[in-house]
């Protein structure tokens, strides 16, 4: 599939179907919470776990809350194109990129820090961005442009100027070599960061936008898993790299998202450059 666009910026959507969109995108997370905290509170035998691959659980929630997404969109936006984590979709020039649960490992464990992402894309570039944790009722909101907030509030990326006092969450995935991982994790522990990883990518960027955290990696993830959190960090801020570039959208690429103090050393370090543009 291509998310190729013949004419890019011809068509674009006025503010007012922008506003649309970003409605129906914060109605979106809160309905879809509901329905994840109702899989969540029961997490027993009732909910059976599926494995997509090594490391890689499928709740039925998962399918559920996607399924929710999918269609409230499509009766809303009937035009615009889809796509998800577990039931794919395909690419085109105004387009919804989902994941239903981010963090279904911590999920399915009843670890509250896992997340609903929804981002809208326009001619390949991320207009509005939004995630929700509902386990602790914290949610996230960017739209181009216009700034990010948790819960109503501005965000902003950390002031933190110093590698050796930076808080680096370091992405794993069954996608890359163990070996590749822990090279680069050895060399941002060599210059004194604190690296951790909490199992939900697009809540690692989220923090980066918060200030929670100075910076978010992972040499592979998955358009669904960064999009809107890449948003986020970027109206916050942050830098982040080009994640979108060649096949991005559909296969995935690595990502970087940090703080400006310590960006430009963390994308030297793992050899991923950083959007200059
Ligand atoms: C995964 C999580 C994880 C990241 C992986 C993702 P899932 O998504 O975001 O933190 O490292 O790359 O695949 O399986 O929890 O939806
Ligand atoms: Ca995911």
């Amino acid at each position: 599939m291509s998310t190729a666009v013949a004419h890019p910026g011809a068509d674009r959507l006025s503010d007012a179907e922008m506003d649309r969109r970003a409605d129906v995108c914060r109605k979106l997370l809160a309905s879809a919470g509901e329905l994840a905290m109702e899989g969540y509170s029961r997490l027993d035998a009732t909910q059976p776990v599926a494995m997509k691959g090594p490391q890689d659980f499928l709740t039925e929630t998962d399918g559920k809350v996607e399924e929710h997404i999918r269609a409230t969109l499509a009766e809303a936006f009937p035009q615009d194109g889809f796509l998800g984590e577990e039931t794919g979709g395909t690419g085109s020039a105004r387009m919804w990129v989902v994941d239903p649960i981010d963090g279904t490992a911590n999920f399915m464990r009843g670890i509250p820090h896992f997340c609903i992402s929804i981002a809208f894309v326009q001619d390949g570039r991320s207009e509005i961005g939004g995630i929700s944790n509902p386990a602790v009722g914290e949610t996230y909101f960017a739209r181009r442009g216009r700034g990010a907030t948790r819960n109503g509030a501005a965000i902003h990326v950390s002031p933190t100027q110093a590698f050796d006092r930076a808080f680096v969450e370091f992405g794993w995935s069954p996608r890359i070599p163990n070996r590749d991982y822990l090279d680069k994790v050895a060399l941002v522990w060599s210059l004194g960061a604190n690296v951790r990883r909490s199992g939900s990518g697009a809540l690692g960027l989220a923090y980066v936008a918060d200030g929670r955290s100075d910076a978010y990696a992972e040499l592979h993830i998955n358009s669904w898993d960064c999009l809107a959190g890449l948003l986020l960090v970027e109206e916050a801020g942050g830098r982040v790299n080009r994640f979108l570039d060649g096949e991005g959208m559909t296969k995935g690429n690595p990502v970087l998202a940090a703080a400006p103090g310590v960006a430009a050393t963390l994308s030297q370090v793992i050899g991923v450059p950083l959007d200059d543009g």
